[in-house]
């Protein structure tokens, strides 16, 4: 399968003199093995722009975070669903809108195999899971369950789209929805389980911006008022906006490049609800305040997607608000289904950053440590590979984090590496495990005791080295 993104790669870039997929008859100067088979390459080849690799050191953060979303998903009674990485362009197309930035402009394009029937088949990686749950929801009949479904999940979005700090090609979002609930009270459920997501994560200061877009009744009417008035100041619209405003004016009130007077002076959706969706947005926020949750509406937050309707979100860092960081982001798309080929269901979810929320923890100073404290199993006779590794095995068993070394170095030297690799404690094997003993020691402090091995996992699990090692003793 090959993947490409709007502007595919000039040969000029990926054939340079140093590329390692240049043949070596077309780079006579290059000593390399062919391709496939190992030998000395020239260069390096580096990740894609606007993607990241996630570093060890960054993992305990990443784990932590998603830990959190995989927790609450639970706690608030969500079925775990997973949908693929690529769809067919028109699911995007028809679900999120033509004329949205993520399928006009930031879409990853994929074919198959060259040559194959199915070369031809137009997919696209997915920019966001909502279209391909509501897919899923349709394709598999999940309207026959008992309802409202709760379907959550996690994984990588693609989007093309300039990088930035916070702003990547491939990102990961924790995606929750319920289909068959047209709320209200689900809409302030959901926007109560986002702000949870923040304050178990330490992020601080996340505030829901809230909005209502209305919907297929009172929309039209919204929809003219908006053209009226960008049609007068069309002269101050972005290319993009011009061409946007007579298919679907709400983009160009999410165009980065609106000038913030003009954006200031526009129409705002509120003042068009009809009676259903004024009455809907008020018992929403009425909601929201009995939960005394921490929110503004905000009549700019219109979303970039077609599918919305009525209750719309976006959470941001209360003083980051200025900097298009949004933490999470989403709300109702009550015709969806319909778009899509189902009958009428309601919708509403929400996706959230899950590279954003890691940043935004981290800049707020929350650490992140492993489960446990690490254990490294040493021994000063290079033969007793066996006995380090059972032993190992046992103190895991017994929940433990443990990191045998295989080494055949010094004694002293596996304990420097261990203490280098971040272990709390060694357990050294020596003669004493004929007699059931290891010698314990506490590579903080330099003290050590021998003690029987099934004392061990007690107390480092329970007290974290608060006991003195004497008590191990007995
Ligand atoms: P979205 O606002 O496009 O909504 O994305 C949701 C969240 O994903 C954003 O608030 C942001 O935290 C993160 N995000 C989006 N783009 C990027 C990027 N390029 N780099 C890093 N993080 C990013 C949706 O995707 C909808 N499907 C949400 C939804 C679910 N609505 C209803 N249900």
């Amino acid at each position: 399968m090959r993947i490409q993104d709007k502007k595919p790669l000039s040969l000029a870039r990926t054939r340079g003199a140093t590329c390692p997929f240049v043949s070596p008859h077309e780079n006579p100067r290059s000593q390399r093995a062919p391709i496939g088979t190992l030998g000395p390459m020239a260069g390096k080849i580096t990740a894609p722009r606007g993607t990241r690799d996630l570093l060890p050191e960054e993992g305990a953060a990443w784990t932590r975070i998603e830990g959190i979303a995989r927790a609450l998903s639970d706690r608030y009674a969500f079925d775990r669903v997973d949908i693929p990485l690529f769809e067919r362009v028109e699911l995007f197309a028809r679900g999120l809108g033509e004329s949205s930035d993520a399928v006009e402009k930031e879409m990853f394009r994929v074919s198959g195999a060259a040559g194959s029937e199915e070369a031809r088949a137009e997919w696209a990686l997915r920019p966001e899971p909502t279209a391909g749950i509501v897919r899923a929801y349709i394709e598999h009949g999940l309207h026959v369950r008992p309802g409202p479904l709760r379907l959550w999940m996690l994984g990588p979005m693609f989007r093309y789209d300039r990088p930035q700090a916070g702003r990547y090609r491939q990102f990961t979002q924790w995606d929750v929805e319920v289909l068959g609930d047209p709320g209200p009270m689900v809409d302030a459920e959901l926007i109560e389980l986002a702000h949870r997501f923040f304050a178990e994560a330490g992020v601080t200061g996340a505030v829901a911006y809230l909005n209502s877009i209305g919907d297929a009744t009172c929309r039209p009417g919204y929809r003219q008022a908006l053209i009226d008035y960008f049609g007068q100041h069309a002269d101050r619209l972005s290319d993009d906006s011009r061409r946007r405003l007579e298919i679907n004016p709400l983009r160009v009130l999410d165009d980065r490049q609106l000038d913030p007077e003009l954006a200031a002076g526009a129409p705002r959706s509120v003042d068009h609800l009809c009676d259903a969706c004024r009455d809907h947005f008020a018992s929403v926020l009425a909601l929201l305040d009995g939960l005394g949750l921490r929110y503004e509406v905000d009549p700019t937050i219109v979303r970039g997607l077609d599918y919305y309707t009525r209750t719309t979100f976006e959470f941001f860092v209360a003083d980051r608000r200025g900097q298009q960081q949004a933490l999470a982001g989403g709300g109702r798309y009550d015709g969806l289904a319909e778009v899509l080929g189902g009958r009428p269901t309601p919708g509403i979810g929400f996706g959230l950053g899950i590279d954003r929320s890691v940043l935004a923890a981290q800049e707020q100073g929350v650490e992140a440590a492993p489960s446990g404290a690490l254990v490294a199993v040493v021994s000063a006779d290079p033969a007793a590979l066996e006995p380090r590794l059972r032993v190992a095995t046992q103190l895991r068993a017994a929940g433990l984090r443990v990191r045998p070394d295989g080494s055949d170095r010094k004694l002293g030297r596996q304990l420097e590496s261990a203490a280098k690799v971040g272990a709390r404690w060694a357990v050294i094997i020596g003669e004493e495990l004929e007699r059931g003993r290891v010698v314990l020691r506490d590579l903080a402090s330099g003290e050590q005791q021998e003690a029987p091995l099934d004392r061990v996992p007690a107390v480092i699990g329970a007290t974290w080295g608060s006991l003195p090692l004497q008590d191990l003793a007995q």
